[in-house]
């Protein structure tokens, strides 16, 4: 029913390449959370997943003098921005479908309004779950981003999102055939 498994969007060369830098552990504790929002707000669980885990893969590290400047972030982070077209550019290389590949995209280009003029954006419900997902794994001082996670418990931990996934669209698919 899917094109794309969560395992194959974790596995990949530039998911990895990107988590390590902005937190393995964070990306899959916010994948869970969004899988459970996912259900309280009616979305398409494989979307709201997919956006929680690839969400800050943006991140570029802002370092002065050797140590994490918080100031040089605040001033200059794009990491939503370049999240959503990066995250774009690998699902549809792996062979998303492309509207599945958008809905994705943007809800990791508004999980965060920190980037954003000062105004009130009207976000659409899987955009809101990624946002809450984000907000649920916060730890202060960006903590959340240096949570460890054994390789073996991280791949368990997205196949069993996958398996719950699988479920969950199969359980919507026969739900709307018995009408
Ligand atoms: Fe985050």
């Amino acid at each position: 029913m899917r094109r794309v498994t969560l395992e194959q969007v974790f596995t990949h060369p530039i998911t990895q390449k990107y988590l390590e830098r902005s937190g393995v552990a964070h990306a899959i504790a916010v994948a869970e959370y969004a899988y459970l929002f996912s259900k309280r707000y009616e979305v398409n669980p494989d979307h709201a997943v997919k956006a929680a885990l690839l969400h800050d893969i943006g991140h570029y590290t802002w370092y002065r003098d050797g140590e994490w400047d918080y100031d040089l972030y605040k001033e200059n982070d794009i990491h939503a921005i370049k999240g959503a077209s990066r995250a774009h550019k690998l699902l549809i290389r792996i062979g998303e479908d492309r509207h599945a590949a958008k809905e994705i995209a943007v809800a990791i280009l508004l999980h965060t309004d920190s980037y954003l003029p000062k105004g009130e954006l009207k976000l659409k419900p899987l955009q809101q779950v990624v946002a809450l997902a984000d907000e649920a794994d916060e730890e202060n001082g960006g903590n959340h981003h240096y949570k460890k996670i054994e390789d073996h418990v991280a791949l368990e931990r997205i196949q069993a999102l996958d398996k719950q996934i699988d479920a969950t669209l199969t359980e919507k698919a026969s739900q709307s055939e018995n009408i």
